[in-house]
């Protein structure tokens, strides 16, 4: 069913120029352009729009610590980062910067017109300040005592052992993380926006279907404990925009970073050679150009109350949609630098094939705000069993026969135009969970269809067909069949894979692929010939990925042996432990199940360990008293819950107990044998 073609602004939210683009990061970049893909290749007009968002006090003290001015470290970082969105093949339109000229005007539009409209306030605050350094404190640049638990080295704002929050006057033993000095209370002018004058709007606009309903009962929550003024401004030094009117006040990075969103429509439209009508056009309240903004849920209070507030007092319209995803886990877990899991996108790069990783999130993301979880065994398993087992595959069975058996050409008819005209339906479903942003019931869905299109392949058994001049027609139909439901399915994965896409429409000779074009078959053409479009995710890949990513500890701090044995024959025992220090060292019976020497170490023995639950890679400096071949199925101890080392040999996940000396190594081990997993307590 074609719709009218809609004219669409899409963004993502503008990372910060100060760190390396991260997987965590591309949840929401992939999740973005998959959706512009598919909007596109429905036919709609879609702009997809970006920036770095230069501004702030970190961006500030990082360019002053390297000793270059704020605008060159930005440009160095948005340099960067457009290198790595271009590999993951995320197309955005524009991607500018918010310290630009174009931002600067309007947010001086954006203030010109709150104050004319007497919506913003100001007010004499106490504020934490280095006197040292000669500036005022962000919670974040001061660090102290928790006041709660007494854990040194806290941030201002939350204790990151106990959880309490509290204010930074509140902090003991405060210290500022610029000069080190004690920091002091001193009192500035601030600048309030006056947020809660919008609450029935904002409430109006909420309850209209621009956000999910998770979202909206988030909202709730903030509209019970009241809406605040915010503050919009800072004092100088600050790298930002001043404030007119003012010698050392600067606009809040909060403030300016979503007018960025307009000030890079505007600059690409100058960029592009389209007159900037079409900038008041688009953001008029009664624009027909939809608005669509896709953010992370750490930063929907910007973006569902501020932002949507000061575009209405300022006299804009407000988001058609604000789209908010969870937050990236990494087997389970936060992502972290010494389980190697906290990866750049750049190093991602290296090791692996960006359509891999769309395709992962693809189908973890849902329309909702859960977390997704990037759990890497099952990444090598979904990538492998689905892209190149079901599609590509399908692809690569029935191509050999068209251009071995008939010189390259399609047969003049489908041999099921039934099956055919059931993937064309599947479509309109397809198409739903895009738009809905539920790729994983898109993935899912297309899927089933590739298992529909093998199974045909199957049952008609064109090898069979072959081995006979008779049938041998009926070869060229079938495989005509199967490459057309492929070049369905490949129309279906288009947002998701755009490089396999173009070369699966190369291979059929069939130009880029539209949703309404998957209506009609190919029929009677030539092909070319098929090259493997995709192979399959190497596992080895991924763990020297991982170990790329491992942040490694000093040289000094490194244990000398991977395996406790003691250096020494009998010591005095150390100093006492309470249970609860006993208790945090998780042990497990383990089995071994391979064991090598490693080759260049003298005393190191690979060790591939069952744990009951998983398997692990241990290195163990035990090959002095052990032959490899001699631990294979012998069960030992582990540190379960050591955090693994990046060694010189590879990655070592815990380590096994071993009693030693002068007089020898003992293994540690149960004394009959245990189910592997069990806890040693
Ligand atoms: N600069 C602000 C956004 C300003 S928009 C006007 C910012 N930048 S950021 O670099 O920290 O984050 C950019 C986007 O990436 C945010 O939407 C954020 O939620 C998302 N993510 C950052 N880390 C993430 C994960 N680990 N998982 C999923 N998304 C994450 O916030
Ligand atoms: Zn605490």
């Amino acid at each position: 069913m074609p719709s009218p073609s809609r004219k669409l602004l899409v963004t993502s939210a503008l990372p910060y120029a100060n760190g390396p683009i991260h997987i965590g990061h591309l949840v929401e970049y992939v999740q973005t352009d998959i959706w512009v893909r598919f909007q596109r290749l429905a036919g709609h007009d879609a702009t997809y729009l970006c920036a770095s968002d230069a501004h702030g006090t970190p961006i500030m003290l990082k360019a002053r610590d390297a000793g270059v001015a704020p605008e060159a470290l930005v440009e160095r970082f948005r340099a960067e980062h457009q290198e790595a969105f271009a590999g993951f093949r995320v197309a955005f339109d524009n991607y500018y910067t918010t310290h630009s000229e174009e931002n600067r005007v309007l947010v001086e539009q954006f203030y010109a017109r709150l104050t004319a409209r007497g919506l913003i306030a100001q007010r004499v605050i106490q504020q934490a300040y280095d006197a040292e350094a000669g500036m005022f404190l962000p919670d974040r640049f001061i660090r102290g005592n928790c006041p709660v638990c007494d854990t040194p080295d806290q941030y201002g704002d939350s204790c990151e052992s106990c959880g309490a929050t509290y204010t930074p006057a509140e902090l003991k033993n405060a210290r500022s993380v610029v000069s080190g000095s004690a920091p002091v209370e001193k009192a500035s002018v601030h600048y309030f926006f006056q947020l809660a004058a919008f609450e029935p709007s904002l409430k109006t606009w909420l309850a209209g279907g621009h956000v999910h309903e998770s979202v909206a009962r988030k909202l709730q929550e903030w509209f019970t404990a009241g809406l605040r003024d915010w503050d919009i401004s800072r004092d100088a030094p600050y790298f930002g925009f001043r404030i007119p009117g003012t010698a050392d006040k600067f606009f809040y990075v909060w403030l300016d970073a979503p007018v960025g969103y307009m000030a890079s429509h505007r600059n690409w439209l100058q960029k592009t050679g389209r007159p900037d009508s079409e900038f008041d056009a688009a953001w008029d309240p009664d624009s027909t150009t939809e608005l669509h903004h896709f953010i992370g849920k750490d930063i929907l209070y910007f973006h569902t109350l501020f932002w949507p507030a000061l575009l209405e007092g300022a006299g804009f319209r407000r988001p058609t949609a604000v789209h908010v995803h969870g937050f990236l886990t990494v087997n389970g877990q936060k992502m972290s630098k010494s389980r190697g899991t906290f990866i750049a996108a750049t190093t991602y790069l290296k090791h692996l094939d960006p359509e891999y990783l769309r395709y992962y999130y693809a189908f973890k993301l849902g329309s909702g705000l859960d977390d997704i979880d990037l759990s890497l065994d099952d990444f090598v398993a979904r990538v492998n069993a689905d892209l190149v087992g079901k599609v590509v595959n399908l692809a690569s069975r029935c191509a050999g026969f068209i251009s071995q058996r008939f010189d390259g050409k399609l047969a003049d008819a489908l041999d099921s135009p039934a099956l055919y005209a059931s993937f064309v339906a599947a479509g309109e479903s397809i198409a739903g969970a895009y738009d809905q942003r539920d790729y994983g019931r898109a993935m899912r869905e297309t899927m089933l269809l590739a298992d529909a299109a093998n199974k045909y392949i199957d049952d008609q058994k064109p090898w069979v067909l072959a081995r006979d001049e008779a049938t041998l027609p009926r070869v060229q139909a079938v495989c005509t069949q199967g490459l057309n439901l492929f070049r369905v399915l490949m129309t279906y994965l288009a947002p998701v894979l755009p490089r396999v896409a173009a070369d699966a429409g190369a291979f059929l000779r069939t130009g880029s692929l539209s949703w309404a074009g998957r209506a009609t078959p190919l029929l009677g053409s030539r092909i070319a010939v098929y090259e493997p479009l995709l192979v399959r995710v190497d596992p080895g890949a991924v763990s020297r990925m991982v170990e790329d990513s491992m942040e490694t500890p000093p040289p000094n701090s490194a244990p000398p042996a991977p395996a406790l044995a003691a250096a020494a024959s009998p010591t005095s025992v150390t100093a006492e432990i309470e249970l609860a220090d006993f208790q945090k060292v998780d042990l497990r019976i383990a089995t071994v199940l391979q064991a090598e020497a490693v080759e260049g170490a003298d005393k190191l023995v690979r060790l591939t360990l069952d744990i009951g639950t998983e398997q692990r890679t241990v290195l163990s400096g035990i090959k002095s008293a052990y032959a490899p071949a001699d631990l294979v199925g012998r069960q030992v101890i582990l540190v379960a819950n050591l955090k693994p080392r990046k060694m010189r040999f590879g990655i070592s996940q815990g380590m096994v107990l071993a009693a030693g000396g002068d007089t020898g190594l003992f293994l540690v081990g149960p004394d009959a044998p245990a189910p592997a997993g069990t806890r040693v307590t």
